[in-house]
């Protein structure tokens, strides 16, 4: 049954066109990965969605709930973890909580009950009275979920929820929002780390510039890449000699089988063990020095490659 419909999303900020046009929808039970560097209109179409600012133009139905029209009506079935921490500092996470149930319409025991559970799902139980303010940084981001599910929301969206915290905090926030989508809640999850994204969402949509370049499942992405791993070479002035490397290389390549980044040769290939001596061969040749070899598997971040010709993370 699908969840959360959103077609043809624009937004635009003055001059600027932030989204231009993104379409997907989100089965209920699913996790959805939207993956795009910075700038790529992530927050932007997250803040749609949870009704914060309308589109430009376009629709969001979250069931039959018109988010555009209906906005207080989809925020109560929706969660959000924003992407800017959002809590008292002064106030303990237990009062933190607290003030976010009552906003939800909670109270009594029925609001004590449900700000221990999510203490306990969050792992904060034992700092429960201790003041935000003492916490690390990835300690808040654990509180900011917990007040995103106290209500039991049907669709949790969380803005990179991971960035900037330590890896302890950021393993534990994978495995709760693992754990809450496998006990049934649907996810959206918008990231810059590829790896989060492999590991969390069945389904992703990569977006760039505003516009979603590829959506699949993990598998349908890789089949877009043919299943060509990458030979990374790091060579010693691979810009000055980029055009002799060129002149060597298009004896045994095709045009899209080689790229340059950065200082690196770029070689997608299905299987590099049998090129990579001629191809190690044929730029030597060229008088350049190679000071690396790395062989990757495809994965989200080659089918980034592949599709725009920049790195996610540059
Ligand atoms: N309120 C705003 N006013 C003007 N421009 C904005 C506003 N919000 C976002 N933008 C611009 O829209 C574009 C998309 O921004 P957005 O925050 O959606 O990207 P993002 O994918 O979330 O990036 P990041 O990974 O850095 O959070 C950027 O060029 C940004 O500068
Ligand atoms: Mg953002």
């Amino acid at each position: 049954m699908e969840l959360l419909n959103v077609q043809h999303l624009r937004k635009s900020f003055g001059q600027l066109e932030a989204v231009k046009g993104v379409t997907f929808s989100v089965k209920k039970g699913e996790s959805f990965g939207l993956l795009g560097p910075n700038g790529a209109g992530k927050s932007t179409t997250i803040n749609m969605i949870t009704g914060l600012f309308p589109p430009t133009s376009g629709s969001i139905f979250l069931h039959d709930i018109d988010v555009v029209k209906q906005p207080k009506q989809a925020q109560k079935r929706i969660g959000v973890v924003p992407q800017e921490i959002a809590l008292y500092q002064e106030m303990s996470a237990w009062e933190n909580l607290k003030f976010w149930g009552r906003i939800y319409g909670l109270n009594g025991s029925q609001l004590t009950r449900k700000v221990e559970e999510v203490l306990e799902i969050i792992g904060l139980s034992d700092r429960a009275k201790d003041k935000v303010s003492t916490f690390s940084g990835g300690m808040k981001r654990r509180v900011n979920i917990g007040a995103a599910i106290l209500h039991n929301p049907e669709l949790l969206i969380m803005d990179e929820p991971t960035v900037g915290i330590d890896p302890q905090s950021r393993n534990h926030i994978l495995e709760t929002v693992k754990q809450l989508n496998e006990e049934g809640m649907t996810v959206i999850y918008t990231s810059h780390y590829m790896e989060e994204v492999e590991y969390l969402c069945e389904r992703i949509g990569i977006i760039d510039h505003g516009v979603v370049i590829a959506s699949g499942t993990l598998k349908e992405l890789r089949e877009k890449m043919e299943d060509r791993s990458r030979i990374k070479l790091t060579i010693d002035g691979v810009k000055e000699n980029a055009a002799d490397i060129n002149k060597v290389l298009a004896g045994h390549f095709s045009e899209k089988e080689f790229q340059f980044q950065d200082n690196q040769l770029i070689v997608f290939h299905k299987e590099p063990q049998l090129v990579l001596s001629e191809l190690v061969h044929s730029v030597t040749e060229t008088g350049t020095r190679i000071t690396s070899v790395d062989i990757v598997e495809p994965n989200l971040e080659s089918v980034f490659l592949h599709l725009t010709g920049r790195n996610l993370r540059d």
